[in-house]
């Protein structure tokens, strides 16, 4: 049976923590989307070419998590045609059995809006900036600066722009630890498993 979680929310708030904890927890597949937009963004050339032609070995470079290879895939994803080329891979994932998992920026508003779970997990720019250059280090300034910026761009584009779904529940963890989140999102999930 098909169970699907969306988990959408700006840069380094946490999605991705909690959507690999709750997938542990539930036996549900995981799939992070920012890494779709962030390998097209590594490719190069022509991103509308390197989205349809997108495959797996794509995904498995090592230099997709850098702040660089962020905002290369801020810059991509606000192309139309880039999306688009995207939905199909994320539908069929959210579809499987089992349970899936998605987190990015559209899950709940655009790629699933029928999902039986949607989350909007969000926090101050300063904590997400704090903890975001905890993982890559480097002029903390610089971090916060990229993370606004990355903001920016993702909630003023006009294609499938960053915003909550009407029916998403806000988990706001700027004074939350990770664990807090983590058993907040997992006892909704268990309530909608429920139902
Ligand atoms: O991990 P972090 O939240 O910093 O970023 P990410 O989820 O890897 O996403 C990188 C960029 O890809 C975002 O800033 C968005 O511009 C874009 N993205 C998107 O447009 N739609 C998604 N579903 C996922 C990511």
């Amino acid at each position: 049976m098909a169970f699907t979680v969306a988990v959408d929310g700006p840069a380094a708030a946490g999605k991705g923590t909690i959507s690999r904890a709750l997938a542990k927890h539930f036996g549900f597949a995981h799939l992070d989307t920012g890494l779709l937009y962030r390998a097209v963004g590594a490719k190069g050339g022509d991103p509308i070419a390197a989205a349809t032609s997108l495959a797996p070995r794509d995904l498995e470079r090592d230099d997709l998590r850098t702040l660089e290879a962020g905002r290369a895939a801020s810059k991509v994803a606000v192309i139309p045609e880039v999306r688009t080329a995207l939905i199909a891979f994320q539908r069929n994932f959210a579809g499987r059995d089992g349970g899936a998992i998605l987190d990015g920026r559209d899950i709940g508003t655009v790629i699933c809006p029928d999902a039986n779970l949607k989350l909007y997990v969000t926090a101050s720019a300063e904590i997400r900036a704090h903890r975001r250059w905890l993982e890559v280090g480097g002029n903390k300034a610089d971090v916060l600066a990229e993370v606004i910026a990355r903001d920016e761009r993702d909630t003023n584009r006009t294609e499938a722009p960053l915003k909550p779904a009407q029916d998403a529940v806000i988990l706001d963890t700027t004074e939350w630890s990770i664990d807090d989140a983590i058993e907040q999102a997992a006892t909704l999930v268990t309530l909608r498993l429920e139902r």
